[in-house]
């Protein structure tokens, strides 16, 4: 099969490389799916998991992409509640090879159905963005209708999800990235928007969650804007700075095929857009990860046509 292989951290995307290797096999409880499209998440090449296994042992050359959409071609042995032919979208494991391939091996828990009349470049663009904002609001962040959030890099693929899914909950959504992504916030359902190079953040006042995608300086300055009882949830790695009088919580996301319906039956009716940019094929994806111009929106891989 076809597959983007990474063997040298250093050189982030620019060391991806298009190759020839075998198809997997599927594991006990594994499927093995079809990828017809395939999502990136920026900054995924940083991670310990890209370039070693749960045990810390080398497994370059390693295929990255963690979320797909795709049909279930094969079963592991004991694999049950997936079937050969069904369509399927989901977050992979991190320390296993990913979704830039023709094929890959799954755990059948990771993924959930795909309804017919969602596109495989939807599906694909869903999981990684989908679930970090759904479990950074509701599992880890509490939200609570009528509370406030501070949502920051807003038009990016995990705070364009945040924004919509906390609008939908019910609360005031302060969303904030660069002057050009103020109106793509506003879109979304952002009540405010805080340009991050021109406003003064303090002025937000007081909010209940922060949700972080930034990290740093912007983090600090946000951990002390969380009311009392607040709490500030980051996913750009453990906090630099904690609330006063509140929690500072930073997390991994996980598949979660309840969530994933959630999420995928809010894109059906309307409720929450997804955010994609570029779609090239897997012959293009090199070029495609490594664009000369800023990137809007997800760029999505689409292995078969
Ligand atoms: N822990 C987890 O489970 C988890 C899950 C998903 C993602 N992540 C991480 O979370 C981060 C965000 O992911 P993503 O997919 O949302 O990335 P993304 O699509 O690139 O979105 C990030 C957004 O934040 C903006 N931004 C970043 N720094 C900024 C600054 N200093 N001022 C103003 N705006 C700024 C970006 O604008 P520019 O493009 O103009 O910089 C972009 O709009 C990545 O580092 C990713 O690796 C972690």
């Amino acid at each position: 099969m076809k597959a983007i292989v990474v063997t040298d951290q250093a050189a982030g995307t620019a060391g991806m490389t298009l190759v020839e290797r075998d198809a997997p096999e599927p594991a006990g409880n594994d499927v093995l799916v079809e990828v017809h499209a395939s999502g990136f998440t920026p900054g995924e090449l940083t991670w310990p998991s890209n370039w070693t296994d749960r045990l810390g042992r080398d497994r370059t050359p390693s295929i990255p992409g963690h979320e797909l959409a795709g049909v279930v071609s094969a079963l592991g042995y004991g694999t049950r509640g997936l079937s050969v032919g069904q369509r399927v979208f989901g977050l992979t494991d991190w320390t296993r090879d990913g979704t830039l391939a023709e094929y890959t091996a799954v755990e059948a828990r990771n993924l959930a159905p795909l309804p017919g009349d969602v596109d495989f470049t939807v599906g694909a663009s869903l999981p990684i963005s989908g679930l970090t904002a759904w479990q950074g609001l509701f599992d880890h962040g509490r939200l609570r209708p009528g509370q406030s959030v501070l949502v920051h890099g807003a038009a990016g693929g995990v705070g364009s999800m945040v924004t919509q899914l906390a609008g939908e909950a019910g609360a005031y959504v302060v969303a904030t990235g660069r002057a050009r992504d103020r109106q793509a916030a506003l879109d979304l359902g952002a009540q405010e928007f805080v340009d991050l190079d021109r406003d003064t953040l303090e002025d937000v006042g007081r909010v209940d969650l922060v949700f972080d995608v930034i990290g740093g300086d912007v983090q600090k300055r946000s951990a002390a804007l969380v009311q009392a009882g607040g709490t500030l949830v980051t996913i750009a790695g453990p906090p630099e700075a904690r609330p006063a009088d509140g929690l500072a919580i930073d997390f991994v996301v996980e598949a979660d095929r309840a969530q994933l319906s959630e999420i995928v039956r809010r894109v059906r009716d309307g409720r929450l857009r997804t955010n994609i940019g570029t779609v090239a094929t897997l012959d293009d994806a090199v070029a495609a990860f490594n664009p000369t111009e800023r990137p809007t929106g997800k760029t999505i891989i689409r292995v078969r046509p």
